[in-house]
């Protein structure tokens, strides 16, 4: 973990005014707590509520944060309504994004909310609508946007030295990763599975380094195999109960944009691969490569040549992502800067992960509106 005077970006520093932005926080597990370790680097930010419908889950924000009884909630709707906030950050199960999102941008507070935006198209419609009638920020939490390697390929593409990128093939395999703990296996709270859980990632980095082509049509299945069994082997996070498994192990798709791109997509919790992967692969009309570890192939002065970077600043650490991911949501809603993860990105998104799981029920093709 990065100390604090490297941690804390310049840019920062040099735009701190001693103006507060005030947030209160709903959902108080496992995230919450990467958030408030990163927020520590945020000089502007001072964390002013919590909200838990278990009350235990909020000790760690009120000893950190420093939070009387009277700041600690139970029922979002009371938080919002009893404290004066700038901003709230939303780090519920994704079930439970749209509503507090929609009822924040309402009492004019900006809004960050965690990955994947929602759970269906139309919960991140009503999100975007409720963030721009109340002109507020909406920021989604899409760290991989702040790394390295996609500022790397970013700056590739935007000099043009790729041309045109027709095709992505998005990875986010684990071998026998069910999460035993969470929501992250009940479909009515998550969504889905691996799909939306960490393939959301990897769509949404390659989706916006192919210059966020629109989505038209989805060819999709999905598979459970491993998750809604016993747990016959070892594994790293221990036994899932697969009585309440009810999402995917395994998604595969096929997107189709517009501009005529298609983006491949393998998304697995449970699949019988070498090891763990979170990648994007691509082509483009001038060069391809490889987001991690970040390679382009292209040609250059009559030779095919393989380009490695010398040098990219280390932004694997999740303190110091996550540090960038909310002081551009801070910084956008304090200084009104574009965000790098919008809501409108986030619906996009949403739009290519609900479509796979409308055409893997559907068995067939459809469209995306
Ligand atoms: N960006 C990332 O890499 C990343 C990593 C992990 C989790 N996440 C996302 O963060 C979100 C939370 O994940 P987590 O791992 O912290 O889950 P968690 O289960 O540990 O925490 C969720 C908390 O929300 C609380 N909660 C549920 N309903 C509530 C309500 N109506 N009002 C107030 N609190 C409520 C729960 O009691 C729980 O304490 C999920 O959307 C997940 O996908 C993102």
């Amino acid at each position: 973990m990065a100390d604090d005077s490297t941690s804390l970006g310049s840019e920062s520093r040099a735009e701190y005014t001693g103006k507060r932005f005030r947030i209160g926080i709903i959902g108080c597990g496992g995230i919450s707590k990467v958030h408030i370790d990163a927020y520590k680097d945020i000089p502007e930010v001072e964390i002013v509520a919590a909200c838990d419908i278990i009350p235990e889950r909020m000790e760690h924000v009120r000893k950190e944060c420093g939070l009387a009884p009277e700041q600690c909630f139970t029922d979002y709707e009371v938080m919002i309504r009893e404290v004066k906030m700038d901003g709230v950050d939303i780090c519920t199960p994704n079930g439970v994004h749209c509503a507090p999102a929609v009822a924040a941008a309402n009492a004019g507070c900006h809004v960050f909310v965690e990955k994947p935006m929602a759970i269906s198209v139309e919960q991140a419609e009503q999100m975007v609508a409720a963030a721009k009638a109340n002109n507020v920020k909406l920021a989604v939490g899409f760290q991989n946007r702040y790394r390295e390697l996609t500022d790397f390929l970013t700056r590739a593409r935007d000099v043009g030295e790729l041309g045109e990128i027709m095709y992505v093939r998005v990875q986010a395999l684990r071998r026998r990763g069910i999460p035993p703990w969470g929501d992250f296996t009940n479909k009515a709270i998550s969504g889905g599975g691996p799909l939306i859980d960490i393939g959301v990632h990897m769509i949404e980095v390659a989706h916006e380094f192919m210059g966020a082509p629109k989505p038209v049509a989805v060819s999709a299945n999905t598979w459970s195999y491993i998750g809604t069994k016993p747990c016959e082997t070892e594994c790293v996070w221990g036994k899932w109960d697969h009585t309440k498994n009810n999402v995917e192990d395994l998604a595969i798709a096929q997107v189709r944009f517009e501009n005529g791109a298609i983006m491949q997509i393998e998304a697995a919790f449970a699949a019988h691969v070498k090891e763990e992967v979170r990648n994007f692969t691509f082509m483009g009309t001038k060069g391809g490569g490889q987001w991690s570890p970040a390679v382009i192939y292209t040609d250059q002065a009559g030779t095919m040549v393989d380009i490695v970077p010398n040098y990219l600043p280390d932004k694997q650490n999740w303190h110091i992502l996550f540090g960038e991911k909310l002081r551009n949501w801070v910084h956008g809603a304090m200084y009104d800067k574009p965000l790098r993860a919008s809501g409108e990105a986030g619906l996009a998104v949403q739009k290519i992960l609900n479509g796979v799981y409308e055409s893997a029920a559907a068995g067939r093709e459809v469209k995306i509106e």
